[in-house]
């Protein structure tokens, strides 16, 4: 098995130009610098229905939300990036969470979630850069098991804040969103070192969560 934290990057958007994809990139970056491998999704290409249970009883998870489940399987780690709709999570991200959260293919209720590192980000045209939105998706996600950095990045008046080319324009900010994904390809690799503790701490592979910047 590859030493490499695996990570499954992704956006509470699907709208084509969304400023949270072009931001989890960044953070993407980051952990990707860190010696990470990190698969970045686009939301577009797992369309869902509206989770309801009788639909589940009916027909089962839909194959997205089955394809979705299995990479995040696959996965140590997350960074996700999410506007926030009316100060909370969009409802495309609630659902996708609710579809991979079950109990399916021989594979416990939340079993996509457990035990995952994961750092949250929020990109808005509005000042306040969906902050509202970070701390429900903290919530939610520290609730079914996943383990959330305490950093996390709100980018205010996003719509100028990257360039034709998705760049972020601003090099701090750029190394703080960076310093996201780094922070979790850090902790995951930490996280895998051997016991005791002390073998941890001397191993040169298993150097001590740092904080970026
Ligand atoms: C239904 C709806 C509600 C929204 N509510 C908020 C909000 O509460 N706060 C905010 O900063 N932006 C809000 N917005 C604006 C979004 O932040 C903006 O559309 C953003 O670009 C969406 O992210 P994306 O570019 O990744 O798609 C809302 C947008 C929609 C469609």
């Amino acid at each position: 098995m590859s030493d490499q934290p695996r990570i499954v990057a992704f956006a509470g958007s699907a709208r084509k130009g969304s400023l949270n994809l072009q931001l989890v990139k960044v953070a993407a970056e980051g952990a990707r610098a860190a010696g990470a491998e990190v698969t970045v999704l686009d939301m577009r290409d797992f369309p869902m229905p509206l989770f309801n249970q009788d639909l589940e009883e009916a027909e089962g998870p839909p194959e997205n939300g089955r394809k979705l489940r299995r990479i995040m399987l696959a996965h140590d780690g997350l960074l996700i990036a999410s506007p926030e709709y009316n100060s909370s999570i969009t409802p495309l991200l609630k659902n996708a969470i609710d579809w991979v959260s079950r109990a399916d293919e021989g594979n416990r209720a939340l079993a996509a979630y457990e035990g995952k590192v994961a750092a949250v980000m929020s990109a808005s045209p509005g000042r306040l850069g969906g902050l509202r939105g970070l701390v429900h998706l903290r919530s939610i996600l520290s609730n079914i098991g996943v383990l959330v950095i305490p950093d996390q990045v709100a980018v205010g008046e996003a719509h100028t804040a990257f360039d034709a080319g998705g760049v972020l324009i601003d090099e701090g900010r750029r190394a703080s969103i960076q310093g996201l994904g780094q922070s979790v390809a850090k902790l995951l690799r930490w996280n895998r070192c051997p016991e005791p503790l002390a073998s941890r701490i001397s191993s040169a592979d298993c150097k001590p969560f740092e904080k970026a910047g």
